[in-house]
């Protein structure tokens, strides 16, 4: 099916965005290895959070739906999971099989992971290559790199992980799999990723340590069930600052977000590009920092994004190529060579989508530069089955002459289901 949008005169009012796409699969599958149940509020009812649900229960594990987004996990210990039947999907969720690889590994059963197109191209060698060296016995294509995986877990060594990539993913997988190893297991990264699942274990009562780029957990500690509420997804508030941004005269205000610093890269660079962004009301929830976040809309600068920042910004490139088409000079973006091996290749397909609304973008190895200042048009556009990118064009769209039609709109319900309506509230 498609999505329509029509040029917008400004945005304005008051929003909340759905759960946190990366806390809500950290939330169900620790609360799975805790003991008792944890109550999960403003859990995401998206696509990718629920095929994390459905490989948990397919272990064993029962979940209680208590309303539209508050639900129960019935924790069974960290020994509690049970060999799955079949074949574990994991749909188009690339945390949904890291995370669960790393979990895998360190069970005393067989497992077998799949997913869709998408999944079984991105690279799983990342995780699967130091799990093996901690003693998992892990198979797939092309020398366990590529899904379909089959993991035949077990005891499992500590070791000194130093990761090639900054990848939440790869981390958690490793953390995941420590809390099973005899000793402590270390893991190091060149820049620091997104470090929700150590919040999530230190609030569970893991024995956790943290340093700047290193973490380091001790294996057999048990973890407790305790309330967890899940703070707005920053990644999909991205997409209505951006909007907000873009759109002069626009007044919007996001409320009770994740304002980890792990993930707050989108608000530095629309600050640094000239953008008119506060933060209200802050608080703190299991661990997390969240806060309201008001954009008033006015003329962004081009900038440079690269080195530290790309990790804290990775899943909202595509929605920043839109506010740098519509700034004055250009843009560039380095160091970004993960955006390759995302749900599509973010580089070339937002490259692709962007130049049939008029954009001039040049694409890099590791990124790509922004021609600003776009006079945008309509376009018919294809999402290429990527959420962000469907979004990210939609966005486009608000300030494109003539309509935008993305093919393919579907994918959205991965991250975002109700952003349309969403849109449709706001715009004028
Ligand atoms: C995620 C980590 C990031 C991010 C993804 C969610 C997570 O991926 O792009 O959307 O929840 O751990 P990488 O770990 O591959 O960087």
């Amino acid at each position: 099916m498609d999505l329509r949008v029509g040029k917008s005169k400004k945005l304005e009012g008051q929003i909340k965005v759905p759960g946190d796409k990366s806390i809500s699969h950290r939330a169900v599958i620790l609360g799975s290895l805790a003991k008792g149940p944890t109550k999960i509020k403003n859990f995401l009812m998206g696509a990718d959070c629920l095929s994390t649900i459905e490989c948990l229960r397919a272990m064993g594990i029962e979940f209680n739906q208590v309303d539209g987004s508050a639900i129960i996990v019935n924790g069974r210990g960290l020994r509690g999971l049970r060999e799955p039947e079949d074949i574990l999907n994991v749909g188009n969720s690339g945390t949904t099989i890291r995370l669960m690889t790393g979990l895998l590994a360190g069970q005393p059963f067989l497992s077998i992971l799949t997913g869709d197109s998408s999944i079984r191209k991105r690279p799983m060698g990342r995780v699967t290559e130091p799990l093996k060296e901690m003693g998992a016995s892990i198979s797939g294509r092309q020398n366990a790199t590529l899904a379909p995986l089959a993991i035949q877990g077990g005891p499992l060594r500590p070791i000194k992980f130093v990761s090639p990539v900054a990848s939440a993913q790869v981390k958690s997988a490793i953390l995941l799999a420590g809390l099973y190893a005899k000793a402590q297991t270390t893991v190091w990264e060149p820049h620091k990723s997104r470090d929700h699942t150590e919040r999530m274990l230190a609030y569970l009562g893991a024995e956790i340590e943290v340093r700047d780029r290193v973490v380091k957990i001790s294996g057999s500690t048990s973890l407790e069930g305790k309330p967890v509420e899940v703070p707005g997804d920053i990644s999909s508030a991205a997409f209505f600052m951006v909007a907000a941004a873009i759109v002069p005269g626009s007044q919007l205000r996001i409320n009770r977000v994740g304002i980890n610093p792990t993930r707050t890269g989108i608000i530095d660079a629309l600050g640094s590009m000239g953008a008119d962004i506060t933060i209200i009301n802050e608080d703190v929830v299991n661990e997390e920092p969240v806060g309201d976040i008001v954009v008033r809309g006015g003329g962004l600068r081009g900038t440079v994004l690269e080195g530290a920042l790309i990790p804290r910004l990775i899943d909202e490139i595509p929605v920043l190529t839109v506010a740098a088409a519509l700034a004055q000079g250009e843009t560039i973006i380095r160091d970004a060579t993960e955006l390759k091996v995302k749900e599509t290749n973010r580089i070339s397909t937002m490259a692709a989508e962007l130049r049939k609304m008029g954009v001039e973008i040049k694409e890099q190895s590791d990124g790509m530069v922004v021609n600003g200042g776009a006079v945008l048009k309509g376009a018919f556009c294809d999402s290429h089955d990527d959420h962000r990118v469907a979004m990210s064009i939609a966005v486009a769209g608000l300030m494109a002459e003539g309509e935008t039609v993305i093919k393919n709109r579907e994918c959205i319900n991965v991250s975002f289901p109700g952003f349309e309506k969403l849109l449709k509230k706001l715009v004028t």
